[in-house]
């Protein structure tokens, strides 16, 4: 028999007139176990995952996601085997040389969002020529956690805006949510709507800790490397099936 939560689900999905998520953020966990479930190193994972990447990014594009934010590399995950972060570091150089003319052809939008003063000076330059390139891009907007932390988001934010107030641009009574929400990495775009987690981990591990503050959180035990279109689609038709209330009472949000 199917649950109650399922039948809503399944009414979602057959109504195209619900609306459907404006930004949609993934953490992409679980390469280093899908790996070593194959018997493989961890970092045969990562590789792996890049396939899912570039399938979450068409199917954004195709179903009217603004914005797609992944999680590619924490600010905690320099405290991994050197090894291990040296192949990331590679992957990700590989990414940038490799999938870059493609984003463009597709009207993508790249920019990385995080600390980017760690990478090294030919690293840098080719995610500034990237973000340089796809400026103008409009299908979809497409931010690459790299070195990201929400804290350091959050903390970064506050240093911009204390500069600011120090510079006289900025009043300190008229500081408010929306005026900080203008220095936060994500500024500009819509609204988190939909923080998926792959997995299996119940966590946010330190992601857009300021930006989830709404959002709707849906984890999946399916491991980074198997997640695709599909579990992409089952997510967005979970949300879809969602009452955001925002803080307001059912009745209030259901008025038409
Ligand atoms: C996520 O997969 C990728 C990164 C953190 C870079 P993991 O490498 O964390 O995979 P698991 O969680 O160990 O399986
Ligand atoms: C979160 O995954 C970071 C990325 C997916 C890039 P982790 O595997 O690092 O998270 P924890 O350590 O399990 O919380
Ligand atoms: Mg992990």
């Amino acid at each position: 028999m199917l649950s109650k939560r399922s039948k809503t689900a399944q009414t979602a999905a057959a109504q195209p007139d619900v609306a459907g998520p404006r930004h949609v953020a993934i953490i992409m966990d679980g390469n280093g176990r899908w790996a070593q479930k194959k018997g493989k190193i961890r970092t045969f994972g990562h590789k792996a995952g890049v396939e899912s990447v570039r399938s979450v990014v068409r199917f954004a594009r195709e179903s009217g996601v603004e914005s797609l934010t992944l999680f590619a590399f924490s600010s905690e995950n320099w405290k991994r085997p050197e090894e291990e972060v040296s192949v990331l570091m590679e992957l990700f150089n590989f990414v940038l040389n490799n999938e870059v003319k493609r984003l463009h052809k597709n009207d993508v939008r790249l920019k990385v969002i995080g600390d980017t003063s760690a990478f090294d000076e030919k690293l840098r330059t080719k995610i500034q020529k990237a973000e340089a390139l796809t400026e103008q891009n409009s299908a979809l907007v497409l931010n690459i956690a790299a070195n990201y932390g929400g804290r350091w988001d959050i903390t970064h934010a506050a240093k911009l805006m204390a500069q600011d107030v120090l510079d006289g641009k900025q009043q300190l009574d008229a500081i408010d949510e929306s005026h900080f929400g203008q220095y936060i990495c994500t500024a500009g775009l819509p609204e988190l709507d939909l923080l998926i987690r792959t997995g299996g981990e119940r966590r946010i591990s330190n992601f857009l800790l300021w930006q989830c503050a709404y959002a709707e959180l849906y984890f999946t035990d399916t491991l980074w490397p198997d997640f695709d279109e599909k579990v992409f689609q089952t997510a967005v038709d979970d949300f879809k099936a969602r009452q955001r209330r925002f803080g307001l009472t059912g009745e209030q949000v259901s008025v038409p």
